[in-house]
């Protein structure tokens, strides 16, 4: 696992050392378990509750110290607010909220999983120990000055505290491999890129093969036998080696179609000959995000031996410029046969997906395929980092998709797909550019994808605000927030699972 925090289920009636972490209401009401775990700290907790004006509304928190008459060190109360308006995505965030309160020098806490109304369902508990776990969360294996509580690096043994353990275990089977593979997400996008190429993120993929899923790596020779030109052209310029990586995950009948998840996976993004600007270019370490959610969802589904049939299929490349890169005016031909000519190198995500969307769709015949890339600058001017782009040629699986970004609030905004659009990235002299104008650039780069999927029902989501450089929220501190693989999961999960 990526850091050192470990998490497990006690029943309620373990003795609390370290700090205490308690749930109540808005009249700052406990559950019976809660309030025995308080024990003579209780009139304390009212004090202190009256002098913060802590009111326990949701997500707000009472921190107390040394709660007199208790083994615990830090007594925690965090508000879960009205119970009606709880909604399903809440149970992650008291988690994470929890998890947030822990002092990076706890070695134990224990979260007592209950509320004042009523028992939790397992489902509920797994989710408050999955937002702790995300929460927790921290990449910091290139700091080599860890001092005790350094960077506020948590490393606690937490434990939370349930009525009945085997429940809880059983739901968190499946909770847990999702948040393995979240994480799994992030420490690939948070990785640098001198570290994570394309042959080392390859290397990564192969080892969800002690998953048991399959997993193909082509190489440049075998790349270039599929007649992938356009993705070739692309890591022309790069010293590394581009790599496709398929992996396949085989959970359901043996007759069933798969469905198909495709990654746009660039390593680092310099622009090529189109180079970016200086500021911020660090940051295009992050533009290989939608395969590391791919490979993060594979993780997921098959550490939850998910029971469908899924293709993972991930383009790597690195895009470089060099005496041997790709020049704007270049034309080339790609996979599917269409050429295309380059009118700005730096628009690259789509010349390597269009050669991976057609190799899925051609060699598997998916259900259909949901494509991630960090494709646009244009999506975070449109959305900013609230919601993902959605393109899709198909309502049913738009909807699919929105409602799962709803329950899970990772959450998709539809934008439109049309021929006015299409006809933006005709070019002059081959059948289509790789850059329409100024205007409507999230648009016409799905656009531009979709020549790419033929009859396929396909959706694309353009994560390049949503992946990466992510503002921190109640189960998020990293730079990468591992976005889309909660979604996806939760996509699968209720549609596609027999
Ligand atoms: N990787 C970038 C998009 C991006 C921008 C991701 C900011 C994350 C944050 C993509 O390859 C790109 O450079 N797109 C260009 C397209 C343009 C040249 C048509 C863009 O958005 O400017
Ligand atoms: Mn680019
Ligand atoms: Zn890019």
């Amino acid at each position: 696992m990526p850091d050192a925090v470990k998490l497990g289920f006690v029943p309620l009636s373990a003795v609390a050392r370290g700090v205490l972490v308690v749930f109540c209401d808005e009249t700052l009401k406990f559950g019976p378990a809660a309030r025995k775990a308080i024990g003579g700290a209780a009139d304390q907790v009212r004090r202190a509750a009256a002098a913060s004006e802590f009111k326990g509304k949701r997500g707000k928190t009472l921190d107390i110290l040394a709660p007199a008459g208790l083994k615990a060190s830090r007594l925690i109360v965090v508000g879960a607010g009205k119970a009606s308006e709880l909604k399903e995505h809440d149970y992650l965030k008291l988690g994470g909220v929890a998890a947030g309160k822990l002092p990076a020098s706890a070695a134990e806490a224990t979260i007592v999983a209950e509320l004042p109304h009523g028992a939790l369902k397992p489902a509920q508990i797994a989710d408050i120990a999955a937002g702790a776990r995300l929460r927790a969360y921290s990449f910091d294996r290139y700091k080599t000055k860890k001092k005790d509580d350094d960077n506020g690096k948590l490393r606690a043994r937490i434990s939370v505290a349930v009525k009945d353990v085997a429940a809880a275990r059983k739901a968190f089977a499946a909770t847990g491999a999702v948040v393995e593979g979240v994480l799994m997400t992030r420490e690939l996008v948070n990785e640098p890129p001198n570290v994570l190429y394309p042959e080392e993120f390859a290397r990564r993929a192969t080892q969800l093969r002690k998953l048991g899923v399959q997993v193909e790596v082509l190489d440049a020779r075998a790349q270039a036998r599929l007649k992938m030109g356009a993705l070739l052209g692309v890591a022309q310029g790069a010293k590394h080696q581009s790599r496709v990586v398929v992996m396949r995950w085989n959970g359901g009948a043996r007759s069933e179609r798969p469905i198909a998840f495709i990654g746009k996976g660039v390593c680092f993004d310099s622009g090529g000959i189109s180079i970016k600007p200086s500021a911020s270019m660090e940051e295009m370490k992050g533009d290989m995000a939608g395969a590391a959610c791919v490979t993060g969802l594979m993780h997921a589904l098959a550490a939850r031996k998910a029971k469908v049939n899924v293709v993972g299929a991930i383009g790597l490349v690195e895009n470089m410029p060099d005496g041997n890169a790709q020049r704007p005016g270049d034309i080339v031909t790609s996979m599917s046969g269409q050429t295309i000519e380059i009118i700005n190198t730096d628009a690259e995500g789509r010349l390597v997906l269009a050669d991976v969307l057609w190799h899925v769709a051609r060699k598997f015949k998916p259900k259909f395929m949901v494509d991630l890339a960090t494709l646009t600058g244009a999506i975070l001017v449109a959305l900013g980092q609230e919601y993902a782009g959605l393109f899709s040629n198909n309502d049913e699986l738009a909807q699919r998709l929105t409602a799962a970004g709803q329950a899970t609030s990772e959450r998709l905004w539809r934008l439109p797909l049309g021929p006015e659009y299409d006809k933006m990235i005709d070019s002059k002299f081959a059948d289509v550019k790789n850059a329409g104008a100024r205007n409507a650039g999230s648009i016409t780069a799905a656009q531009f994808l979709q020549r790419f999927v033929d009859d396929t029902p396909w959706a694309h989501l353009d994560i390049a605000g949503t992946a990466m450089a992510s503002p921190s929220s109640d189960i998020n501190r990293s730079w990468g927030s591992g976005f889309g693989v909660r979604l996806l999961d939760r996509l699968v999960a209720d549609h596609y699972e027999k």
